[in-house]
């Protein structure tokens, strides 16, 4: 069976695509039934080099000609941005054509509307390769899991922050030069920000929650903090307490309601996420039913996402040669996403104080106004240059940072070095 498609984006994934579907076109065919034809191929820049060689007049620099091209049945999105990616599959989708799509920006955005306008149309909007690049993991999620209870997500969701957090904890190097080597090996974009800052995980912690709980949760909604300001010497202190430092989404469905966060989070050392090194990504789903499952595989990189999309291609094929109208692989119920200062936290914290008698009491005093209850708290160096460590039980956000001022305002702190959440109880330090 014959399917014709489009693809809106020839760069890493698009180049990776092109090559895997042409160099095993046989294969593919063989595999699953299919002939998949390349019809059209949309760019920025048309005189370009390309990785790959395509039939003349397949090439164009007009993304909507090809959406509207009859030879063109079914569209793949791999462009990138909001603008004009999300028109160009709504045009796509109102025309009756499916589309897969590997744009975790695109659908934290513009999702919820995307998957109404699909579901009208009676055709599949397939986004496997969003998140987690080659990990299958939204099929799991809104499929496999469909009718499960999902209490909780835990995720490492960008590769390039996981391989400069693991160059940390390993070989001790610092955050700059960490993030130069991941640019130098390529995992790291020229402009990383989007990476280091959490914006690329919080678009994913979003979606996965969205899957998870069945309420769309708009990526404004989650709150997200980057690994930028983070410090070689917590990385060592978590090491020496048997914790890992990892940029975690955690995505919680409680009584009270949903929240979604991405932050550095001490992650205890024989927690299953503990051990996903360098650019892997892995996705810890927690639920009664099937208690824990874990995910884990590449996260980014063209071939194991154009992996993803292929997968997405041929089983919106499928549905579009079996000619029957698609229901959406979710409902979106209304829920209640919940204030992050109302979410319950455990906090490990670093303050630089002065070293003289009573300064403790001070700092205890004000967790106590605050009714932060302290787990451990302990003591590097000592005279003019006292370190306290301080770990948390577990509280609402707003007394944590209720405490923080009251702290930062103490004249015998002289700075908070950093504070990090930790996942589990918290480290109590073998003194
Ligand atoms: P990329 O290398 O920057 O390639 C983007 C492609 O889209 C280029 O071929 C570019 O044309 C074309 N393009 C961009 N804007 C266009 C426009 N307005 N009109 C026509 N063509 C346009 O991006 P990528 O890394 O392949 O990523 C593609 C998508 O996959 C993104 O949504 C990304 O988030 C997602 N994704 C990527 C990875 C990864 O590891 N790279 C992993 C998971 C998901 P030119 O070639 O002419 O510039
Ligand atoms: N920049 C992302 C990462 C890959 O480092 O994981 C695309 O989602």
């Amino acid at each position: 069976m014959r399917v014709g498609i489009g693809i809106l984006g020839f760069g890493t994934v698009g180049g990776a695509l092109l090559r895997k579907l042409i160099e095993e076109n046989a294969s593919i065919s063989t595999k699953t039934g299919l002939e998949i034809e390349v019809e059209k191929v949309a760019v920025r820049d048309i005189g370009k080099l390309r990785s790959v060689a395509l039939r003349d007049g397949v090439l164009t620099d007009d993304p909507m000609e090809l959406v509207n091209d009859p030879a063109v049945q079914l569209v793949v999105e791999i462009m990138g941005g909001e603008d004009p990616a999300g028109d160009l599959v709504a045009a796509a989708l109102r025309a009756g054509k499916p589309v897969v799509t590997a744009n975790k920006a695109l659908i934290a955005a513009r999702g919820k509307e995307l998957i109404s306008i699909a579901e009208e149309a009676g055709v599949p909007l397939l986004f496997e390769a969003a998140v987690a690049g080659g990990i299958p993991i939204i099929r799991p999620l809104s499929e496999t899991l469909a009718g499960e209870q999902i209490d909780r997500v835990l995720g490492i969701v960008n590769g390039t922050t996981n391989y400069i957090l693991t160059k940390m904890t390993e070989d001790g190097a610092e955050y700059k030069t960490a993030l130069a080597e991941a640019q130098e090996l390529g995992y790291a974009e020229a402009d990383p920000t989007a990476d280091v800052s959490g914006a690329d995980a919080a678009a994913k912690a979003a979606i996965l929650a969205s899957l998870a709980f069945g309420t769309w949760v708009a990526s404004d909604r989650v709150y997200t903090e980057g690994i930028d300001r983070l410090d070689a010497t917590d990385v060592r202190i978590a090491s020496e307490l048997g914790y890992v430092i990892k940029l975690l989404a955690v995505a919680e469905n409680t009584q009270d309601g949903i929240s979604v966060r991405v932050h550095p989070t001490f992650v205890p050392g024989d927690h299953p996420l503990a051990v996903i090194r360098g650019a892997t990504n892995a996705v810890f789903v927690e639920g009664p039913s099937f208690h824990e499952l874990l995910f884990a595989g590449p996260g980014a990189g063209g071939a194991p996402t154009a992996s993803a999309v292929l997968g997405d291609v041929v089983d919106a094929a499928r549905e579009l040669l079996a000619g029957a109208e698609v229901a959406p692989p979710i409902r979106f119920q209304p829920g209640r996403v919940l204030e992050f200062d109302s979410v319950v936290t455990t906090w490990y914290l670093r303050l630089e104080v002065v070293d003289r008698p009573g300064v403790l009491a001070q700092v205890a005093g004000v967790f106590g106004d605050n009714e932060v209850s302290i787990k451990s708290v302990w003591q590097e160096g000592e005279d003019d240059g006292a370190t306290l460590l301080l770990v948390t039980h577990g509280h609402a956000e707003s007394r944590q940072r209720a405490s923080l001022e009251g702290l930062r305002s103490l004249e015998v702190v002289r700075d908070v070095g950093a504070v990090i959440r930790v996942e589990g109880a918290g480290p109590t330090p073998n003194l």
